[in-house]
């Protein structure tokens, strides 16, 4: 059985104590959901006191991201090891905006993949085509490749441990969303293309999505069969907002 989940990436935003303060009351306002399962990624500074504030709960910690290198001489960088060490559960890998302005590819997304893996992290695997793509209708085409090159490369019996995030670039922060049958029908084909190689396991694997996804627009695109929950960046800065989207299952 798959689960219902719905993660707040934060991005850069909130200070250390503002995002103590978003977390307090998402804890607060989160007491009594138990159909959905609350995941919270804040930025690096705040990992330690959001995730202390989580502690005694059921939300989940991730990291927005994490190095491509196990460890050594990468100034600037936090390795899946450390993340781990400090009580992260999710990583965040493979975001639009990873792969746009901060250039990463293919390569470096497979070897952040397998590291937080091989940490106990659980990725959350973010795929989706950009708005030319889907105009010129090879957003099938695209996700297909993002999946084969990456996430079959990784070892069967991690497949499990991850989570697909489908965003399309042209939702993301633009307050447009994709229609829940489109959500749907692309959800769909890419549990089809997961189950190509790792067969019904992939009827597991929650697939959220994400962009511009907002209280008033949840409910529809978590009603489709193939939409386990959703990643949630500006609206899940708001407590209420992010709670709400949360009740939407
Ligand atoms: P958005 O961001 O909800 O602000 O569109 C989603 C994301 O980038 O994860």
């Amino acid at each position: 059985m798959r689960i219902n989940i719905v993660a707040g990436n934060w991005k850069m935003n909130t200070t250390p104590s503002e995002g103590v303060r978003l977390v307090s009351e998402i804890v607060e306002k989160a007491k009594g959901l138990s159909n959905v399962k609350l995941i919270v990624a804040p930025p690096f500074t705040h990992i330690f006191s959001v995730g202390e504030k989580i502690r005694k709960t059921e939300i989940g910690l991730s990291s927005q991201n994490c190095a491509s290198e196990a460890k050594g001489a990468y100034t600037g960088e936090v390795s899946a090891e450390m993340l781990a060490d400090a009580g992260v559960k999710y990583a965040i890998i493979g975001h639009s905006e990873r792969r746009e302005y901060y250039r990463e590819s293919g390569e470096i997304l497979l070897k952040k993949l397998k590291l937080a893996l091989a940490n106990g992290i659980s990725p959350i695997f973010c795929i989706g085509e950009n708005l030319n793509e889907r105009e010129d209708a090879r957003h099938f085409e695209v996700v297909k490749k993002q999946i084969e090159e990456i996430v079959f490369n990784i070892d069967e019996n991690d497949f499990e441990k991850i989570i697909i995030a489908y965003e399309p670039v042209w939702a993301i922060g633009t307050g447009k969303t994709a229609t829940a049958g489109q959500a749907q029908e692309i959800h769909a084909y890419i549990r089809s293309v997961l189950s190509e190689k790792f067969g019904k396991k992939a009827e597991n694997t929650s697939i959220l999505y994400g962009g511009s996804c907002k209280p008033d627009n949840a409910r529809e695109i978590f009603s489709q069969p193939d939409v386990d929950g959703g990643l949630i960046g500006g609206a899940s800065l708001n407590a209420d907002d992010f709670i709400a989207i949360a009740k939407s299952f």
